[in-house]
């Protein structure tokens, strides 16, 4: 390096802290990074085209409140203090110094970076498990599924929700052409109708504290409590019914009557009963005509409790 341009890198570097000291930077031991001096109106010189300048249309950019971006440092406030971005002249085949946070591509910032600047202003309730969450610590990020400049954000919409979460989740997208799904497909429910995808207390993501307390927002007859209760359903409705999709009725995670004998079996006669418990099946039941038709719930037809004073094996 000659003299020449050591000095100039000294002055240089100067005049950039002298510049830093105006935006009050917080290290001072740390490279400053500035903020572009007219905001927007720089960015938007070189990125007002779509899909970029949609985000004056969102919530974003409603200037006249006090709390998103447009309020605050503008388009620089995800991306971080982009004037040596927007201000560099590189020289042909050279590229241009990228913004501290960059969204997407080959050059994009950590999944953490990225989220650590959307959670400046969203860490509330909806957000407080995110940390150690199943997406957080998979390099999933805010903007893998939000796409915070387009007009409408598809994940936000039930109709175009799903397509964005099947893109990585195959086997659930798999499971929605079965014969018998929840309607998510056809836009009545939606994954994060029982999904929290933001963090959750419970297992699998599920909103509520359990799987079962999660089918119960919409099931409530299941809920109980009942004078008779089958302790399969008690402990999760997972036992016995696959929520995304199956090639049985009622999404049922198995044919009839192999469900209901995967855990009463028939063969346990001698040994006393299923579970080493209240004693055997009765006479009769595995008799081909008593399987026709809905097999085991052509008798046991409230198979999840009953209320009934008789209804101790279900058959009322
Ligand atoms: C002189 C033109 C110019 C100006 C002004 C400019 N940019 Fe850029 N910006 C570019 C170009 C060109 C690229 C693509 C660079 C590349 O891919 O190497 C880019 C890329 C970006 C990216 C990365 C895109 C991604 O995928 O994440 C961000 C973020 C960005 N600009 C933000 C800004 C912000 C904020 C401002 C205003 C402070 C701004 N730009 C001003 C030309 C400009
Ligand atoms: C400077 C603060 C700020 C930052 C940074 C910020 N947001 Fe927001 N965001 C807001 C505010 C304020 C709203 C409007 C909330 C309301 O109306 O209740 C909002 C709304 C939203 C909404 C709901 C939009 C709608 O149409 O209902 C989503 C989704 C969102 N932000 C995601 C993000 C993501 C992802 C990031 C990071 C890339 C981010 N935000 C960064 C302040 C911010
Ligand atoms: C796996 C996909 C996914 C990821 C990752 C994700 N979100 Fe969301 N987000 C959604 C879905 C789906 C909704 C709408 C349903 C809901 O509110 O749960 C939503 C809604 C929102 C909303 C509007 C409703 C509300 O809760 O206020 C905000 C704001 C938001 N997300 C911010 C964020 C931020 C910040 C991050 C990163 C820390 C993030 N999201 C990460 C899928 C995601
Ligand atoms: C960018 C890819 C991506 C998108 C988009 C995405 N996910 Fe995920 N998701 C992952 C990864 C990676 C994991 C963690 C590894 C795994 O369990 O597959 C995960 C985990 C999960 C889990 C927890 C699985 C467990 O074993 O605990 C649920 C539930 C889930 N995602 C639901 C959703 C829903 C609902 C959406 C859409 C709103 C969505 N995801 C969008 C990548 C994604
Ligand atoms: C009716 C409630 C419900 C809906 C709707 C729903 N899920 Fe789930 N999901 C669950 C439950 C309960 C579990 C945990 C038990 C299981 O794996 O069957 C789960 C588990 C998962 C898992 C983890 C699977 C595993 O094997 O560990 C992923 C990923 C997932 N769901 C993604 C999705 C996606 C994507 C959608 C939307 C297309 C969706 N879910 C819709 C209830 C639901
Ligand atoms: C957001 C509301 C909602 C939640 C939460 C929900 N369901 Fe459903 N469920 C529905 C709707 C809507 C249908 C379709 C009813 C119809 O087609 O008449 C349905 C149908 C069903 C069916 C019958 C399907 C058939 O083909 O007869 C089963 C079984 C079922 N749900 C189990 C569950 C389980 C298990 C959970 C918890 C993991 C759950 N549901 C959570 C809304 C929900
Ligand atoms: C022991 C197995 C088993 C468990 C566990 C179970 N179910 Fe079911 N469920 C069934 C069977 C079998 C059917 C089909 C009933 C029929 O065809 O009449 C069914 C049908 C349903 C239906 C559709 C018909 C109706 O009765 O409304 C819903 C909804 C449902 N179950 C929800 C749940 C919920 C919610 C849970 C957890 C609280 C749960 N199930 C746990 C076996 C089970
Ligand atoms: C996941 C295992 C499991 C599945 C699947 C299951 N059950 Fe059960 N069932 C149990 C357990 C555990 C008990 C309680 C046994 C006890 O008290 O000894 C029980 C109890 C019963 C009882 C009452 C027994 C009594 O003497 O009180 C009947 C009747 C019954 N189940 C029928 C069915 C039918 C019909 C099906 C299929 C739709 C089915 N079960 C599926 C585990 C299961
Ligand atoms: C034709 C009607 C009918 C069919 C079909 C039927 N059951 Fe039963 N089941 C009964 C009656 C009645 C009882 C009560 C018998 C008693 O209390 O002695 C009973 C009792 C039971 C019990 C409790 C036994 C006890 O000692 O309390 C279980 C478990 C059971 N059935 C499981 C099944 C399974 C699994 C199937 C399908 C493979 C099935 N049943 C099919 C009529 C039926």
């Amino acid at each position: 390096m000659t003299l020449k341009s050591t000095m100039i890198g000294l002055l240089c570097g100067v005049a950039v802290l002298w510049a830093a000291n105006a935006f009050a930077a917080a290290d001072p031991s740390a490279e400053p990074a500035l903020y572009s001096e007219k905001g927007d109106k720089t960015c938007l010189k070189c990125h007002d085209e779509a899909p970029y300048n949609s985000v004056m249309h969102t919530k974003h950019g409603v200037a006249q409140d006090p709390r998103p971006p447009a309020a605050n440092h503008g388009c620089e406030s995800c991306p971080g203090p982009s004037a040596a971005h927007a201000s560099a002249r590189p020289p042909k085949g050279e590229k241009r110094p990228l913004p501290a946070i960059v969204f997407s591509g080959p050059g994009a910032s950590s999944s953490e970076a990225r989220s650590e600047v959307c959670l400046t202003c969203h860490k509330n309730s909806a957000r407080m498990k995110w940390n150690g969450s199943q997406h957080a610590s998979n390099e999933v990020g805010c903007n893998n599924c939000h796409t915070v400049h387009a007009d409408k954000d598809p994940i936000l919409s039930k109709a175009t929700e799903p397509e964005k979460c099947f893109s990585c989740h195959s086997q659930q997208r798999a499971d929605s052409f079965q014969y018998s799904h929840h309607p998510v497909r056809e836009g009545k429910v939606s994954c994060s109708d029982c999904h929290n995808t933001h963090g959750s207390a419970g297992p699998k993501l599920v909103k509520a504290v359990s799987i079962n307390a999660t089918c119960y927002a919409c099931h409530a007859d299941k809920r109980g409590p009942y004078l008779f209760e089958h302790q399969p359903v008690r402990e999760n409705c997972d036992n016995c019914h696959n929520p995304h999709g199956s090639p049985q009725a009622a999404m049922l995670t198995e044919r009839q009557p192999y469900l209901c004998s995967s855990c009463h079996s028939a063969a346990s006669n001698q040994s006393g009963g299923w579970f080493g418990g209240k004693g055997s099946l009765p006479g009769g039941h595995t008799q081909t005509n008593y399987m026709n038709n809905r097999s085991c719930l052509n008798c046991h037809s409230n198979i999840h409790g009953s209320n009934s004073p008789a209804g101790e094996a279900f058959l009322r």
